[in-house]
């Protein structure tokens, strides 16, 4: 299948939205973590890491995803807050790549994520020291128990978990083509956040 640049956005997320609900459609239930990305980050002295994350929702600021702000991605994040997202979607045989700098989202917005999620899944937010030595298996469960008998009713968002956006300076789609002569078409924000998008053909 050929990207034509013609029939591209002018602005990349809506370009983006496009392709996500082509995928969406196209996943159904065949694909339970259709909203799924690898999240790369580094560290102050710009070692990588990379991780998958769900993608859950996109507004005209970026990509938002939600984690442990104590995690391994999120001490990272702190010292370092230029990030990366690279989906592929194998079906289409696209993959969209996003780069940029990520912050974490209002509070209001990680509440009401966080409470939207079923209880067992706040229990383990709640309840996670994500990335750092789980000795014994029992800590885990033993502070699920403990967190679910002092909150009979409503879970507090512990001020540790909720959400980081990803706002891009960078994105670029990737069709794949006959005899790897992939079409790949860059956009590059000129200008500065909320600032215009250039937009360009990339060698395969
Ligand atoms: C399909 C899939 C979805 C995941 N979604 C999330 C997520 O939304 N948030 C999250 O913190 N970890 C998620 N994880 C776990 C991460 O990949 C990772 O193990 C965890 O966040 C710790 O990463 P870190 O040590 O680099 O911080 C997911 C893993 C998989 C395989």
């Amino acid at each position: 299948m050929a990207l034509n640049e013609s029939d591209l956005c002018a602005d990349p997320m809506a370009q983006f939205r496009l392709w996500f609900a082509e995928w969406r459609k196209h996943a159904g239930d065949a694909e339970g973590e259709f909203n799924a990305v690898t999240l790369a980050t580094a560290d102050a002295k710009g070692k990588p890491s990379a991780r998958i994350v769900l993608l859950k929702e996109v507004d005209a600021g970026g990509f938002v995803f939600y984690t442990n702000y104590q995690s391994r991605k999120g001490a990272e994040l702190a010292a370092n807050p230029n990030a990366a997202l690279t989906f592929w979607w194998p079906a289409m045989e696209r993959q969209v790549r996003a780069e940029g700098v990520v912050a974490k989202v209002a509070a209001a917005q990680s509440d009401a994520y966080f409470h939207s999620r079923p209880r067992k899944s706040q229990l383990g937010a709640a309840a996670s020291q994500q990335s750092e030595t789980l000795t014994h298996y029992a800590a885990l469960t033993d502070e699920i128990a403990r967190l679910d008998k002092n909150h009979p009713q409503k879970i507090p968002r512990p001020q540790h978990w909720g959400g980081y956006r990803l706002t891009p300076k960078r994105m670029e789609f990737w069709q794949s083509r006959a005899n790897r002569l992939h079409d790949r078409v860059c956009y590059c924000r000129v200008g500065g956040e909320g600032g215009e998008w250039s937009r360009g053909r990339l060698w395969p």
